[in-house]
């Protein structure tokens, strides 16, 4: 205990921008990982914390002074702890005999966070746009300035506006309808608003879609009060969702395991246009896996959580093209800012029969060599869309 204690003292007494704790000693406890970032409002900085369980993120936000305590409260019940600040990256870990190491190794992180606000200039958003919500919602100041604790999430909207840029040039829309499955705080969707709306100048009906009642309420608030008239935002579950009019093109940013398939699966049921998913918490393959033959990819925890993720996307990319979207996956975010890097990018196109064929047998191959049952599959074959 009193490692542990001296160990989070030397890591909190540095200003750490991110923390992620995983690795829970006892399943029973319901949330897989924590993640803390520091943020800015009003000029005052705080922690902010999301708790992740299988299909929902919780937040709370604590006090800067307060981080040392929640750390030590924190790492009772998690083996491992990844901390990074101005110029360390920390490493803690509990072994099972409740040894405590702590590797601290030197890193220019205020640097990367520097060189990235030099790349600025290529944004299609950029610093010094006074957009009124993202302002309200701590990502931008009063003067258009990036908060420095929100830079990841400022590159990450703004890398997906970018995607989305490159297929919208394509073609010559008038008018798009979108739904943003799994919406939360909705930096992206306002983003995205003022981006058809005010940039490309294309009539757009937004729709987001949340379980959080407090954040849709919020949202819809703010979508007000900026006259924003066709944006909106509903409470609902992703999984049977109905919506009776057309829907050009679906967008999902970190909608968490299954939620990505259900929103995958919406989209092809509505036949949109395109679709632009980045998916998180892929935990479904990794308790289904079976890996006889090939039981080196089980032997390691790490190694199969990842692969199993990565097969994921995998088998979620071929579906779409066994219904006929091209598709491709893009790195979405350097991994040093989110390991949650791919994106999925669909657009409905004129695909060979023999391609699809081909996508679906892959598909086939895999789920018979890992003993998967991928709910996208399952939700398209009871459909009958494969
Ligand atoms: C990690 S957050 C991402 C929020 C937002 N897209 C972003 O990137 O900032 C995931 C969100 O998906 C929502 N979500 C998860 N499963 C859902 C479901 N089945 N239906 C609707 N929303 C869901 C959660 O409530 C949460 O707000």
């Amino acid at each position: 205990m009193e490692d542990l204690k001296k160990s989070i003292k030397e890591i909190s007494n540095e200003e750490i921008i991110r923390i992620v704790i995983s690795n829970k000693m006892n399943k029973e406890n319901e949330y897989n990982k924590i993640n803390i970032s520091l943020k800015e409002k009003n000029n005052k900085e705080y922690y902010q914390i999301e708790k992740f369980t299988d299909k929902q993120v919780f937040h709370e936000n604590i006090d800067k002074n307060d981080l040392e305590v929640k750390l030590l409260e924190f790492m009772q019940d998690y083996k491992q702890l990844a901390a990074w600040s101005a110029n360390n990256n920390f490493d803690l870990k509990i072994s099972k005999k409740g040894k405590v190491f702590l590797g601290k190794k030197k890193s220019d992180n205020i640097n990367l966070l520097n060189k990235s606000h030099n790349k600025e200039k290529n944004y299609i958003l950029k610093e010094g746009m006074i957009i009124q919500p993202l302002i309200d919602l701590g990502v931008f100041t009063k003067e258009g300035k990036v908060v420095k604790s929100m830079y990841d999430k400022y590159k990450q909207i703004n890398r997906f506006v970018e995607i989305i840029d490159d297929e919208i040039r394509k073609n010559d829309y008038k008018e798009l309808t979108i739904l943003d499955f799994g919406c939360g705080k909705s930096y992206l969707t306002f983003v995205l608003y003022y981006y058809f709306v005010e940039i490309k100048k294309i009539n757009v009906k937004m729709i987001g879609l949340d379980l959080k009642k407090d954040v849709i309420k919020k949202c819809n608030d703010i979508a007000k009060r900026y006259g924003y008239e066709n944006l909106s935002f509903e409470l609902g579950d992703i999984n049977g969702f109905k919506y009776n009019n057309k829907v050009d093109m679906v967008i999902t940013l970190h909608a968490c395991d299954t939620a990505t398939d259900y929103a995958l699966y919406n989209a092809i049921k509505w036949n949109s246009k395109m679709i632009f998913s980045v998916p998180c918490c892929q935990h479904e393959f990794n308790h289904q896996m079976k890996a006889e033959s090939l039981s080196i990819l089980t032997k390691y925890g790490i190694v199969q959580e990842r692969i199993a993720a990565l097969m994921t996307d995998a088998t979620r990319a071929n579906l779409l093209e066994a219904v006929g979207y091209k598709t491709q996956l893009l790195e979405f975010i350097d991994i040093s800012h989110s390991p949650k890097n791919i994106l999925i990018r669909a657009s409905k196109g004129n695909l060979s029969k023999d391609k699809k064929e081909k996508s679906l047998q892959e598909v086939n191959t895999l789920i018979e060599q890992f003993n998967f049952d991928p709910t996208l599959y399952k939700l398209l074959k009871d459909d009958n869309l494969i």
